[in-house]
């Protein structure tokens, strides 16, 4: 533990003495005298990079020099390695529950504003007539149960579920970094904040959809088994439920479809949803401190496992 400890720790010593060197040559070339506060930005920069970027190498480096034994640990595609952001289970949640919605929405808002001709074409042209809608409209609310539970049971239940869990509870780095995030748009920033598995816009989408299906299935109950409760609760329930209805619809279609469809970043849309993976860029570029963590873990694993491979090979 020590030694590997004392690996790393002349890793970074390395790394330094190699970020004033760049840095030296870099005052070299342009022949201006920089003040403290200049370099020391662009020294903090520096080794980051470089830190960033000698994980990753030391461990292709060290699977090039033990292709046979270390082969199996390590990703195939060198060039472009994926990492899986969700796992099976999390997908079919996401796409039972956005069939749930379109379906809920599509047969929900021609009851909120029948007057529109579009609610007309909807309810009776297309799925004929009030009593297959709201029909429809129960088929949904069932799916949408079927998603509470199930990501209830996933989230207590699987060590994924319950590791993204904890990583989805806002904290005060998001308040930071949603502070960071607004300086750097009026120009105030010179970076973004740099966000690990799970961002502030990320945390909020959920919690508005976590928020959202307790309110929606809550008060669609009592409207659907309205015989048993009193008729003021009904009336309340419709209430929170017509309004919550529109606040959820565009909530989704401005917020949620912003970020994974209409955002240049992204558009037309980011597949995620459907095979799970990101990018070794995307890794870097959305979720840079994700990436680090786990380079960092992956860089201990391979520096143990040469280690044990040495000490076999010298007996
Ligand atoms: C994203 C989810 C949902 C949306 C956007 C949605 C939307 C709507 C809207 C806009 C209405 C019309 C309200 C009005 O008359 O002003 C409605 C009615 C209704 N909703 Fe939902 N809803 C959703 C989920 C649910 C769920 C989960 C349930 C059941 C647990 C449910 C049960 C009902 C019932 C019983 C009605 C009364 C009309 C009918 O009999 O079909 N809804 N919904």
């Amino acid at each position: 533990m020590n030694d590997k400890k004392l690996n790393l720790d002349k890793r970074e010593s390395y790394i330094k003495s190699l970020s004033n060197n760049i840095i030296e040559s870099a005052v070299d070339i342009v022949k201006i005298e920089p003040t403290v506060e200049q370099i020391n930005e662009i020294r903090e920069e520096v080794t980051e990079r470089l830190q960033y970027e000698s994980s990753s190498l030391l461990n292709e480096a060290v699977t090039k020099l033990h292709p046979t034994s270390l082969s199996e640990m390590m990703p195939e595609e060198r060039e472009e390695r994926s990492f899986e952001r969700f796992g099976k289970n999390f997908r079919y949640q996401h796409m039972l529950m956005f069939v749930s919605v379109i379906t809920l929405i599509v047969t929900g808002m021609p009851l909120k504003f029948p007057e529109f001709d579009i609610s007309k074409f909807i309810v009776i042209d297309l799925l004929g007539g009030l009593h297959n809608s709201t029909l429809i409209h129960r088929i949904g609310a069932v799916g949408l149960i079927i998603v509470g539970i199930w990501h209830l049971i996933y989230s207590v239940g699987s060590k994924v579920g319950r590791r993204d869990f904890f990583l989805m509870i806002p904290n005060l780095k998001d308040a930071s970094d949603f502070m960071c995030r607004m300086r750097y748009y009026i120009g105030k920033e010179k970076n973004g904040p740099k966000f690990g598995r799970f961002s502030f816009i990320e945390k909020f989408d959920y919690w508005a959809v976590y928020w959202g299906m307790v309110i929606m299935i809550g008060s669609g109950a009592i409207m659907w088994f309205k015989e048993l409760f009193p008729k003021y609760f009904y009336d309340i329930g419709r209430e929170m439920h017509s309004d919550e209805g529109l606040l959820a619809t565009l909530s989704i279609i401005i917020w949620h479809f912003y970020n994974v469809h209409f955002n240049p970043e992204v558009f037309p849309m980011s597949w995620t949803w459907w095979h799970g993976q990101l990018t070794e860029t995307e890794m870097k570029h959305h979720h840079p401190l994700e990436y680090e963590e786990i380079i960092k873990k992956e860089s201990l694993e391979i520096i143990k496992q040469a280690e044990k491979i040495n000490e076999e090979e010298n007996g």
